[in-house]
């Protein structure tokens, strides 16, 4: 297991680098199995998830060459294979994306069902599938795996309006229908930075695509994509996850290598708590000068506040001045994190979708369990903020998504230490 130890309660300051994002990454690597050439891709996070999206895009075929930490060249040209191995397909929910990628290239994809953070009951692939079967496609689901074939001569070009807004259903759509024969209309798209992202980079490779970042998505289809370099987009929710830890802890930092307008859907809400923030041309500066105070927050999709913050100002939230309140809008529920928080010392009440914030003056450090992702970002912000030490516990799901996070806050001042245990090893290796 992989704990972080954390001795809080001391401001952070100086500045920190964001990283590529994560949720692009994570659609840009598979798609790159849709190019019948090389793709030469920067700024690639290099976090778990991604680690593990090489592995299963050389486990079918392509070919890596890493030039630099985070800087790829893939070659799919040799790729012929259109069944995605089971045991690593299944440890990463975005493995969905191979559904789109592999119907568009080879007519079928056989892909197990996607794992990852689990919210609520079920987080269900249903607008997928009808996207894929708008396109001519068979879909079958008999137990854990899909199974998508495409009609004889290929995808054809459809008409999709997502009864709900989905960034996965957006993307993988997208990427079946680039190769597709004729155009293909997305309504009701998912509009977040992303989605822009990955049609650039679709775009970058050949294809014609226009309207990423609207409702409405058009795809012509092309006959090849055949390759060329890009940029991935800085991570707007690491940014975030930076910028509400000094909201938390207190201090004066510079985050950089960020979009600002994509921020603004956060840095809006933090600023309205009380936290002082300067936008430049790709920094922001962030400052705590006052105590925070009690807001609302209602997570919706993009341009909304984004879920993928919620836990992390609901630690805002538990320290700031007032009663304050988050209605989670997504997911079922997204609130495991709050339990976390309580024995810490935050007083927090759930209902449904509804979590309720009575601000105290300070957390005590405590031994927490991140629970997925986001939550487990959210465990470090409130063991930064804290007195004493906290042991966050799975600090395994913070890597699926952080690079370098203990690099990172050592250089802002913060005191943390990675300690990994094994079964047979209570401790093995820190740093
Ligand atoms: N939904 C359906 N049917 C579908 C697809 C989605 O009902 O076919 C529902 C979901 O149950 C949810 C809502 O629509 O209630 C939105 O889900 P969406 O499809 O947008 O989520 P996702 O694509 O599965 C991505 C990110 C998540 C992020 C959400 C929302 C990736 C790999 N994951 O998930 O990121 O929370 O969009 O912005 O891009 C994270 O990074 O921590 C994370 C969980």
């Amino acid at each position: 297991m992989i704990q972080y130890l954390i001795r809080g309660a001391k401001p952070l300051n100086g500045t920190v680098t964001v990283s590529g994002a994560k949720n692009a990454a994570v659609a840009i690597l598979p798609a790159a199995l849709l190019v019948d050439g090389v793709c030469h891709i920067e700024n690639v996070p290099d976090i778990s998830d991604v680690r593990l999206f090489l592995q299963i895009l050389e486990a079918l075929g392509a070919r890596i060459r890493r030039k630099s930490p985070n800087c790829l060249e893939i070659d799919s040209r040799h790729v012929h294979c259109a069944t995605a191995p089971k045991d690593l397909a299944q440890k990463i929910r975005a493995s969905y994306y191979l559904i789109g990628v592999l119907l568009g290239r080879f007519g079928k994809a056989t892909v197990s069902l996607p794992g990852g953070c689990n919210f609520g009951s079920t987080r269900p692939i249903d607008q997928h599938i009808k996207g894929f079967e708008a396109l001519g496609a068979t879909v079958d689901v008999p137990g854990d795996t899909v199974f998508a074939e495409a009609p004889e001569g290929g995808l054809l070009s459809g008409h999709i309006y997502l009864d709900v807004v989905s960034v996965g259903a957006t993307m993988n759509i997208m990427m079946a229908a680039t190769l597709a024969e004729g155009t293909t209309i997305i309504e009701n798209c998912a509009k977040e930075p992303h989605v822009v992202d990955l049609a650039n980079f679709l775009n970058a490779m050949g294809a014609h695509i226009s309207g990423a970042g609207t409702d409405i998505i058009k795809i012509r289809g092309v006959e090849r994509l055949a390759g060329g370099s890009y940029s991935i987009i800085p991570d707007q929710i690491e940014a975030g996850t930076y910028i509400a830890a000094v909201a938390a802890a207190g201090g004066n930092v510079l985050v950089q290598n960020v979009i600002p307008k994509h921020m603004d859907c956060i840095t809006a809400k933090l600023r309205e708590m009380g936290l002082s923030v300067s936008e430049y041309d790709d920094a922001i500066r962030v400052e705590k000068t006052r105590p925070l105070k009690a807001s609302k927050v209602k997570t919706l999709p993009y341009p909304g506040f984004p879920t993928d913050m919620q836990p992390q100002v609901g630690v805002c939230m538990a320290l700031a001045e007032g009663t304050s309140f988050i209605t989670e809008g997504i997911y079922d529920t997204r609130f495991a994190y709050t339990a976390e928080l309580t024995r810490m010392g935050a007083k927090i009440e759930v209902s449904g979708k509804t979590a309720v914030f009575e601000g105290v003056e300070s957390l005590k450090g405590c031994t927490v369990r991140a629970h997925d992702l986001r939550a487990g970002a959210a465990m470090v912000i409130a063991a930064l903020a804290a007195e004493g030490q906290t042991i966050v516990e799975n600090a395994h799901y913070i890597e699926r998504g952080y690079e370098c996070i203990i690099e990172k806050l050592t250089a802002l001042g913060a005191d943390i230490t990675r300690v990994e245990t094994r079964d047979d090893d209570p401790v093995s290796a820190a740093g």
